[in-house]
């Protein structure tokens, strides 16, 4: 063999011991409808239930399409449901919570079921006015096929389900326009609605463009197209930062015109930006403002923010998102040195600090989801100065306001009741609202 020889395999070699931990990895990641034999079979062999399994097993009227899953132990697919988009989605742990509930029987399926219901109500809401219509709710879901009577199986698999605070949490808010709608589950795996657009993708790094409006939501076509102009995008922001570097001439860039064109086309609109910023506080202050208590996101990063077809903003991740009484007892139990170790969620979300005097973390937060939103997630979603607005476009005006705002937020105290949260989102919107009539006028 000759040297280009060698050189071709041990390339292939390498590339194939790169690329196999990536396949092996997606494989694991993606095998969704393994999962849904082996619940189909158990259903049919009646030791799990769930509202959506005669749909899912029987009528097969839920259809798999691509895999969103991030980590294994979650597996996340889109798809249709009678013609309706659908996000589904199961944490793997779920069999091991249905593993230990074995042994519930039809005999004491009601007993059990009502004491696990009153248990995990007061876990997350605690000794709230309204949490027992909240047992009453949840035992009416938890009634599977919907026939007034609780059995062994359906006691089993809402119990577990039940254990995980996503779906409990998309169950509670369901009457909340800002959350994603529930639409039902068998066994572990849960269905719920799938927003067009997510925030991250739209007003993050890599943007999506904006909906072409004659295609249909879902087309495959739509879908196809967007992701060719976001490729045109990001390679138009490339170019031109390419440029500027080369030609030294980075605010004379929007000169070239047709760049300039090119790239606002595809963008939010300022108009846009505001309308998801008011949106999400809205989701903040709606989310808490339920019957049984307030509640906390805490991952409230932009890719777990959706916006649906007429502009609002619906939280599609819930799995950190706690009420504030079980947030408090999961940060209290924790022991600490410092600071640094008082977290629940994700670190950045709902922190708090150390007594090192009691050698636990204070119950209570430094900040609220308010915070996050008006200090961290405006200045990326009004991110600029931007090189390629076009000239006379005043985007120091704005990112100034902005940043003048986030130091306002910063001020804000943490409140623990509905009012003061209203109170507080009211004044941060109605200062977003004179930045925007100011930025509007500058233009
Ligand atoms: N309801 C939904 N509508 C549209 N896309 C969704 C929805 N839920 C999840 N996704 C997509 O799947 C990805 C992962 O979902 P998510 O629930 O945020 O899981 P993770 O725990 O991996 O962050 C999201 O970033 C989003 O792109
Ligand atoms: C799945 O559930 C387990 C157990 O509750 C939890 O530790 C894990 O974080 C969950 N996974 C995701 C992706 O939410
Ligand atoms: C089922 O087993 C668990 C321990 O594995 C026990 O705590 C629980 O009380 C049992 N439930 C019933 C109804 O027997
Ligand atoms: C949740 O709300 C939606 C929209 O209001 C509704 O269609 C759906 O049936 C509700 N889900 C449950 C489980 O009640
Ligand atoms: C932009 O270009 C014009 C001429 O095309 C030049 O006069 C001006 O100084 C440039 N501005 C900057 C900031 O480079
Ligand atoms: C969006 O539509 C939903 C129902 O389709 C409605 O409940 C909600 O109020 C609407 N939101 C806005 C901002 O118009
Ligand atoms: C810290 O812990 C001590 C001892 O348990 C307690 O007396 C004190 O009130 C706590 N301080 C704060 C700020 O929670
Ligand atoms: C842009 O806004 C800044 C800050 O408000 C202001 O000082 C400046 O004069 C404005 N420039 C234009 C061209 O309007
Ligand atoms: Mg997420």
């Amino acid at each position: 063999m000759d040297a280009r020889g060698v050189k071709g395999i041990t390339i292939a070699i390498v590339v194939a011991v790169l690329v196999m931990p990536f396949i092996y990895h997606k494989h694991l990641k993606c095998n969704m409808s393994a999962i849904v034999n082996q619940v189909c079979s158990e259903y049919k062999a009646g030791i799990v239930s769930g509202s959506l399994c005669s749909d899912l097993c029987e009528q097969n009227s839920i259809h798999l399409g691509k895999c969103l899953s991030t980590v294994t132990d979650k597996k996340i697919y889109d798809g249709d449901w009678k013609g309706m988009q659908v996000i589904v989605k199961v944490n793997m742990s779920w069999f091991e919570e249905f593993e230990k509930r074995k042994n519930i029987t039809d005999n004491h399926a009601v007993a059990s079921f009502e004491k696990e219901l009153q248990s995990r109500v007061s876990t997350l809401f605690g000794d709230c006015p309204r949490c027992g219509e909240l047992a009453l709710l949840l035992a009416t879901l938890g009634d599977g096929n919907s026939d007034g009577v609780v059995i062994g199986s359906e006691a089993r698999t809402f119990i577990s389900l039940l254990q995980f605070i996503e779906p409990t949490m998309l169950m509670i808010l369901n009457d909340s326009k800002h959350t994603v709608d529930f639409y039902g589950y068998c066994g572990g795996l849960y269905a719920l609605e799938k927003v067009p657009k997510v925030v991250s993708k739209e007003f993050g790094a890599h943007w999506e463009p904006v909906d072409i409006s004659f295609l249909s939501y879902g087309d495959p076509f739509q879908e196809m197209l967007n992701e060719f102009l976001g490729g045109v995008r990001n390679a138009v922001i490339f170019a031109m930062q390419y440029c500027c570097a080369v030609l030294n001439d980075a605010l004379n860039l929007t000169r070239y015109h047709i760049f300039a064109t090119l790239f606002q086309m595809l963008s939010p609109s300022k108009r846009e930006k505001f309308e998801l910023a008011y949106s999400m506080l809205d989701a903040t202050l709606e989310i808490s403002n339920n019957p049984y208590g307030l509640v906390r996101q805490c991952d409230g990063h932009l890719g777990n923010f959706g916006i649906t077809n007429n502009a609002s903003v619906k939280i599609i991740d819930l799995d950190l998102t706690y009420p504030h009484v079980f947030l408090k007892t999961l940060l209290e139990q924790k022991k600490c040195v410092s600071d640094e170790e008082c977290w629940a969620g994700n670190s950045e979300g709902c922190f708090s600090l150390c007594n090192t005097s009691s050698g636990f973390c204070t119950p209570t937060t430094v900040v609220q989801g308010v915070h996050i939103i008006c200090e961290v997630l405006f200045p990326i979603i009004f991110r600029g100065p931007n090189i390629l607005e076009p000239q006379g476009h005043n985007t120091t005006f704005l990112t100034k306001a902005i940043s003048k705002l986030g130091l306002f937020c910063s001020k804000l105290p943490v409140v623990n009741s509905i009012e003061d949260l209203r109170r507080e989102i009211l004044a941060v919107k109605r200062r977003l609202k004179t930045i925007e009539i100011r930025s509007s006028k500058k233009c």
